[in-house]
């Protein structure tokens, strides 16, 4: 017979681990600071009946924050101080009211919890619900909380997501940079600036000449020179007082923007399909597979341990599972476990029970 904490400290043990319960009560047999991340989607406030009950149909939506607040704390307590914890929460309406939940629990956990929010991602889901109302729109995202405990040093692999650059080609002698910026473009712009002084030509003629040589020996995928009198638009502003970048090119009168040579970052809006394949008979909210995958390798290390404690259909411990990642997923509902168990078959699947969530059926 194992335990959780058995699971947890066996690294040998890589197949997914479900717990059935409420996540509050099976949250509590949880060490402190054991888990590397945590992605989940609680049910929204009065959008659903599960199976197995829990929260979302609260008489108030202050009573299903609090519930849902309380869940939260655990959630902070058992997660390691290098984590991060992944919250994709959708609002509601209550008398024609938007309530704003997903925003209301963010502000409380900041407030009240000592969670620190890095990033609210929009879940752009290129698609809305057939909408029926004639006095307002149809919506079609949902926020994704990005919450860590401490502001330096959590465990983030902004390498695991870069968009690979293009690369650089030489067209008529020229070297072209990855989106298509020349040298004989910008020496013609330094020329024809009618603010430059003649040294000031001269450097910025013999910067760009360095600049491109890097791009030549594949140190720099792409920049942007940006000249004093080139009509160009100035980035962060002309204020000398506001931008070191206004700085730079008065007293140079030039100066360059350098593009990551591994790429670069993902933005905080991510088109995704919702999922309507999985399990739609038995569940109706599951997770798409994309929403999960970005959290786990950005933020969750090769071997460490994911957790959802609102798990379903066990979308997050089956992409954890194909990433390499160890998980432990937790719900209410015995029949939604059953769909995630089939779903993480090739895996294989542990299986702690109530009471004290030891291994078996
Ligand atoms: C929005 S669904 C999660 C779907 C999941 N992301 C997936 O991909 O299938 C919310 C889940 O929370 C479960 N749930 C509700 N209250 C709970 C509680 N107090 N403890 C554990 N699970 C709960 C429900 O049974 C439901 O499966």
């Amino acid at each position: 017979m194992i335990t959780v904490n058995d699971y947890i400290n066996d690294k040998n043990l890589t197949a997914p681990c479900f717990l059935c319960g409420d996540a509050l009560r099976v949250l509590a047999y949880l060490p402190d600071n054991c888990i590397d991340c945590v992605i989940t989607s609680p049910p929204y406030y009065m959008k659903r009946q599960y199976l197995g009950g829990g929260i979302g149909l609260e008489a108030t939506y202050q009573e299903y924050i609090d519930n849902l607040l309380a869940i939260v704390k655990e959630i902070y307590r058992v997660m390691k101080s290098t984590g991060s914890f992944w919250l994709n929460i959708g609002d509601s309406y209550k008398n024609k009211q938007l309530l704003n939940i997903p925003y209301r629990v963010a502000i409380r956990m900041q407030d009240e919890q000592n969670w620190i929010l890095r990033n609210t991602v929009v879940w752009d889901k290129m698609k809305g619900a057939m909408t029926q109302s004639k006095d307002s729109l149809g919506c079609e995202y949902e926020p994704m909380f990005h919450f860590v405990k401490k502001k330096k040093g959590y465990y983030y692999d902004s390498d695991a997501v870069r968009k690979k650059p293009r690369s650089t080609y030489v067209e008529n002698g020229a070297v072209v940079s990855a989106t298509g910026v020349s040298g004989v473009r910008y020496r013609r712009k330094i020329e024809l600036s009618t603010e430059l002084t003649e040294e000031q030509r001269r450097n910025a003629c013999q910067a760009l000449d360095n600049v491109l040589d890097r791009i030549k020996k594949g140190e720099l995928s792409d920049f942007r020179m940006v000249i004093k009198g080139a009509n160009q638009r100035v980035t962060n502003g002309d204020t000398v007082n506001l931008s070191g970048r206004a700085k730079e090119l008065q007293e140079k009168g030039f100066y360059f923007l350098y593009y990551n040579p591994d790429g670069s970052m993902i933005s905080d809006v991510w088109q995704i399909i919702p999922e309507d394949t999985q399990g739609r008979k038995l569940h109706f909210a599951p997770f798409p597979e994309d929403l999960v995958k970005t959290p786990i390798v950005l933020t969750c290390p090769p071997e460490g341990i994911v957790l959802d404690p609102f798990v379903g259909t066990g979308t997050t411990s089956y992409v954890a599972a194909q990433l390499k990642r160890r998980s432990i997923g937790i719900d209410m509902a015995q029949e939604y476990l059953e769909l995630a168990e089939n779903r993480c078959a090739e895996y294989g699947c542990l299986y702690c029970r109530p009471p004290e969530f030891t291994l078996g059926k």
